[in-house]
């Protein structure tokens, strides 16, 4: 393993030889130089700004070889190329060419290289590695979110994330936004399920004084506020037809309007929304507007279900465990082969909420060093009752025993259990408060 240095540094790691002088003259310049020679990783860290130079000089293409095998992460690195001046023998244009974000020409020109090195570590694509580490995953469907995010990001556009409860909508929201432009500025999320119909367009929009009873004074709405920044609008389908409207102004004209007031404020916001129901429904019930939907609907992130992830979910286990450990004393170390077989067959309903859930259960009450099957709650034991009219028959303690196990199969999200319980969101609060859940503590 290379050394790896305590502070983020500005690293190229040069796949093939670079001259002496050449290194000389980049670590002047502070770049570290890596050589992609080794075969055990280049020992890369997070918060490290990291551009590739793939040295074609000598025609070989021998490195790319290197650059296939060395890290999986190179679809992330933003790559320079430096290729055989024009009066060189030049072999067809390789198509690693068309993933190059720039290309020099030999004899190098080394204030050139350090120009073009300091340009692309500027891009925040360039240093991609940190924010996409939020989002663990090494199976070709979260590859394909990788590059799926590491395109749309750079894109000014809405992006519309779907995908069911616990998918990581959330995670993939907020790296969309530290992979763009605007990731100095504010990133605003709103949950519009959450938020009191009544107070839903003063929220988002603000609303100045006397507009209605109780307004005693002017507000400033989340999109105001978040000039220059992302509004991320989870559960876009619960938005009330008005702010719908509003929301599709903001869309086209880049302006809001406060409540009480027709006059249009310009707004730089990028929108970022998610949903886990299917809008394309709500759009036919009417209760979505068509051409919001379009808007929104530009770009498409769809994240998929947990038992699609294959060993991801043993990556993602693991990965809970340790962060569990580091602030919990248990004696858990790690999964029992039966555990990590069971996970792996497990259809995980409530997705990676559910595992996290299931994992840091499972620490607490472990016995050994081993987290069994048991332990994880997938012994092969009757799910919890989730149908028709379960809560109307249910005694006291079945009703609360049975809201419960809702809540946490569908990781606490109150829209699922209500879905599952066929009860209103509003139901399953009262129901919590009922049986005294407290469900920011069961989180
Ligand atoms: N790929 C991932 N890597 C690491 N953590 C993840 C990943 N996906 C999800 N998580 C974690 O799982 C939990 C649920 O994720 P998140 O809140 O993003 O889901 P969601 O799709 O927004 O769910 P909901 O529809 O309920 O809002 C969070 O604690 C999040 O940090
Ligand atoms: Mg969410």
């Amino acid at each position: 393993m290379a050394v790896v240095p305590a502070l983020p540094t500005q690293c190229v790691i040069w796949f093939g030889e670079p001259l002496r002088h050449e290194r000389a003259a980049l670590g002047a310049a502070g770049w570290q130089v890596r050589a992609a020679n080794a075969d055990d990783g280049i020992g890369l860290r997070a918060g490290d700004t990291v551009v590739g130079v793939l040295d074609l000089r000598d025609g070989s293409h021998g490195c790319l070889d290197r650059l296939e095998r060395l890290t999986d992460d190179h679809d992330y690195l933003s790559l320079l190329a430096v290729v055989p001046g024009e009066t060189s023998h030049s072999p067809a244009r390789h198509r690693v060419l068309d993933q190059c974000a720039a290309i020099l020409t030999a004899p190098l020109d080394l204030s050139r290289l350090i120009q073009t090195l300091g340009r692309l570590a500027h891009d925040p694509l360039s240093n991609p590695i940190h924010a996409l580490d939020a989002l663990i995953g090494a199976s070709p469907a979260m590859r394909d979110i990788h590059g799926t995010i590491r395109k749309f990001a750079p894109v000014d556009l809405p992006v519309l994330i779907t995908g069911q409860t616990g998918t990581g909508k959330d995670v993939a929201a907020r790296v969309l936004h530290e992979l763009s432009v605007r990731r100095h500025a504010r990133f605003a999320a709103v949950n519009c399920g959450a938020l009191s119909p009544n107070l839903v367009q003063s929220e988002l929009f603000g609303h100045e004084r006397g507009a209605f009873t109780g307004a005693n004074a002017r507000r400033t709405g989340l999109f105001e506020s978040a000039n220059g920044g992302t509004v991320f609008l989870d559960e876009i389908g619960d938005l009330p037809l008005e702010a719908q409207t509003n929301l599709l102004r903001v869309l086209q004209e880049h302006s809001v309007q406060r409540v009480g007031s027709h006059e249009s404020i310009p707004v730089d916001v990028r929108v970022l929304a998610a949903t886990n129901v299917d809008l394309e429904a709500a759009v036919a019930a009417g209760k979505f507007r068509n051409d919001l939907f379009y808007r929104l609907n530009v770009l498409r992130l769809h994240m998929p279900p947990l038992h699609e992830r294959g060993q991801d979910i043993l990556l993602l286990a693991g990965h809970f465990l340790s962060a569990f450990r580091e602030s919990n004393p248990t004696r858990a170390r790690a999964f029992s082969a039966d555990a990590q077989k069971a996970m792996l067959g497990f259809d995980w309903p409530g997705h990676v909420r559910e595992l996290i859930n299931r994992v840091q259960r499972a620490a607490v009450i472990a016995n050994g060093e081993l987290i069994s099957a048991e332990e994880l709650g997938l012994c092969g034991k009757p799910q919890p009752p989730a149908g028709d009219g379960a809560l109307d028959t249910a005694r006291e303690s079945a009703e609360r025993e049975t809201i419960l196990a809702c809540l946490r199969e569908s990781g606490f999200n109150i829209s699922e259990t209500a879905r599952r319980l066929k009860v209103s969101r509003v139901t399953v609060y009262r129901l919590c408060r009922k049986h005294k859940l407290d469900l920011a503590q069961l989180r």
